[in-house]
């Protein structure tokens, strides 16, 4: 593979980010002095990690078509720049996170990451790419560190923190005044912080979380859990599941015939019906996305979306399509020149997303600014019937930018 020549700009004062692209280019810095000329020519290397295996398949497939569809209606440039996808299959294993980044940025070279799902794969990403300052956007995992304390002025996340939905819907229950709630999860980041946040948004109406089952990440044997939910004296079961494990889960509850409503964070039902079926019609459930939101950008996106991959658009492929967009407008405003980090983060931050999820801004943290929907399963599709917070910002606790 040929080394990558450099901008005349990072020849005078090299970026952390243009460094660390191998020893190669310290050598051609000094014999092609064409610079950002020549790097313009190039394409940007975008590395996609993602999981393409397991639980989480699905999810990393439809940012990875959105994110593509994204890219082919801009005629296959970003900022005037051919783009050059290199996709790495993180399989959402955290243990494997950190050399899958450092394989990225260092190996392949890549100008910038769209990755990932899992908010434990997230972490190894993000301490790679805080070290090495390489862009990276996040299309899923919520792991709320990312925003919060550990923040990086080179990371911007397109989807939403784990705090957000289900706080949303904890806010949106609360105002039912239902009272008694159980949360169900897989114990993991995404699983417990989803809990915290909907832990706070119930009790903001008097609602309590009196119990807490768990399994681990990625197991499906429910049953042990859902055999302690009579006993419980709830309400309502409130679950953080997604992907494969939210069908399972979603089947397995309904066919226990269990009493209390089953409800949670959106991601149990959103790219799952098909393969849920009836179990699923009439659960509600919160999150900042719904099939049915009657806005022109999403119904423009769900179209193009499925005459490109003959699937129904989800909630991943929302956020796909979004992390792209945010991409195109920071290159856009620095011509594709990711050197130029002030630029292109300053057009980031003050990005307006016209989103098919309706409008979305970015925080001081560089996290989304969304409204969070109340969600009920009408004929096979997530329709929205409210709005449980609008413009629901993370609190972005402890992050200095
Ligand atoms: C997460 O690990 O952050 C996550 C995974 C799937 C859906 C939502 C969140």
């Amino acid at each position: 593979m040929p080394s990558k020549s450099m901008p005349s700009k990072s020849i005078l004062r090299p970026s952390r980010r243009s460094l660390i692209k191998g020893a190669g280019a310290a050598t051609l810095a000094t014999t092609i002095p064409t610079g950002w000329a020549i790097a313009q020519a190039k394409p940007l290397k975008l590395g996609l990690m993602l999981p393409y295996s397991g639980t989480y398949a699905k999810l990393g497939e439809n940012i990875t078509l959105a994110v593509e569809l994204l890219i082919a209606e801009k005629g296959g440039k970003l900022g005037g720049r051919e783009v050059q996808i290199v996709k790495l299959d993180d399989e959402a294993k955290p243990e494997l996170g950190p050399q899958n980044a450092d394989r990225l940025v260092k190996r392949d070279g890549v100008d910038a990451i769209i990755g990932t799902v899992h908010s434990g794969v997230q972490m190894g990403i993000h301490k790679v790419v805080r070290e090495s300052g390489t862009l990276c956007i996040i299309p899923n995992a919520g792991a709320n560190a990312v925003t919060r304390a550990l923040c990086a002025k080179n990371v911007f996340r397109a989807s939403f923190s784990n705090w957000q939905p289900a706080y949303g819907m904890g806010v949106a229950l609360a105002k039912k005044g239902v009272k008694k709630v159980a949360w169900m999860t897989w114990d993991y980041a995404a699983g417990n912080e989803a809990g915290e946040g909907f832990r706070q948004g119930l009790e903001t109406g008097g609602g309590k979380v009196v119990q807490e089952l768990k399994l681990p990440f990625p197991q499906t044997n429910f049953q042990p859990l859902l055999a302690q939910i009579p006993s419980l004296d709830v309400d309502a079961v409130a679950a953080f599941f997604a992907g494969g494990g939210a069908v399972q889960f979603v089947k397995e509850y309904k066919a226990a015939g269990l009493k209390p409503v089953l409800t949670g964070s959106g991601f149990l039902t959103d790219g799952t019906l098909e393969a849920i079926g009836a179990a699923a019609e009439g659960m509600e459930t919160g999150l900042h996305y719904g099939d049915g939101l009657d806005n022109p950008k999403n119904i423009a996106f769900r179209k193009a979306f499925k005459d490109r991959t003959q699937r129904e658009a989800d909630v991943y492929a929302v956020q796909g399509y979004d992390s792209a967009q945010l991409l195109a407008i920071g290159l856009e405003a620095v011509k594709g020149n990711v050197e130029d980090e002030a630029g292109l983060y300053k057009a980031m931050r003050s990005a307006k997303i016209d989103s098919p999820r309706g409008p979305v801004s970015i925080s001081k943290s560089q996290e989304v600014v969304h409204n969070i929907y109340v969600r009920r399963v009408e004929k096979g599709l997530n329709k929205v019937i409210g709005i449980a917070v609008e413009a629901l910002a993370d609190p972005g606790t402890g992050c200095k930018l």
